[in-house]
């Protein structure tokens, strides 16, 4: 019997296999997401950016924000939301973010996201 809802999905890796420096793109059944080791914590959002499509598993991490690599701008990985300067006036752009799990093998399973990536 498994141990996830059928909804879920079980990446086969432990965090231990992630790095904080490098977070892991995936290929999901909801597209392609990226893993992010923040604090001992995998947070989990869309790979690409939804103003151009650059690879926010290629930004700066610090904290449990990325910027894109492209064009600067910053999301928070914990809400999903754009909190630079601009994208705090402007609102708009979230990423599509999944919750994080662990399965009792100890792997990290995602749950559904709210909606897919824009991209
Ligand atoms: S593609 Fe990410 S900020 Fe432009």
């Amino acid at each position: 019997m498994p141990d996830t809802d059928p909804r879920d999905f079980d990446t086969g890796l432990a965090p231990e296999e992630l790095e904080p420096a490098r977070p892991r793109p995936i290929a999901t059944p909801w597209g392609s997401f990226a893993l992010f080791l923040v604090d001992g914590r995998v947070l989990c959002v869309q790979s690409f950016c939804p103003h151009l499509g650059g690879p926010l598993f290629q930004g700066t991490v610090a904290g449990s924000r990325v910027t894109c690599p492209w064009h600067e701008w910053i999301f928070s990985l914990e809400t999903g939301r754009r909190v630079d300067l601009a994208g705090r006036l402007l609102g708009g752009s979230v990423l599509a973010r999944c919750d994080v799990e662990r399965s009792a093998r100890g792997t990290i399973v995602l749950r559904a996201p709210e909606r897919r990536p824009s991209i």
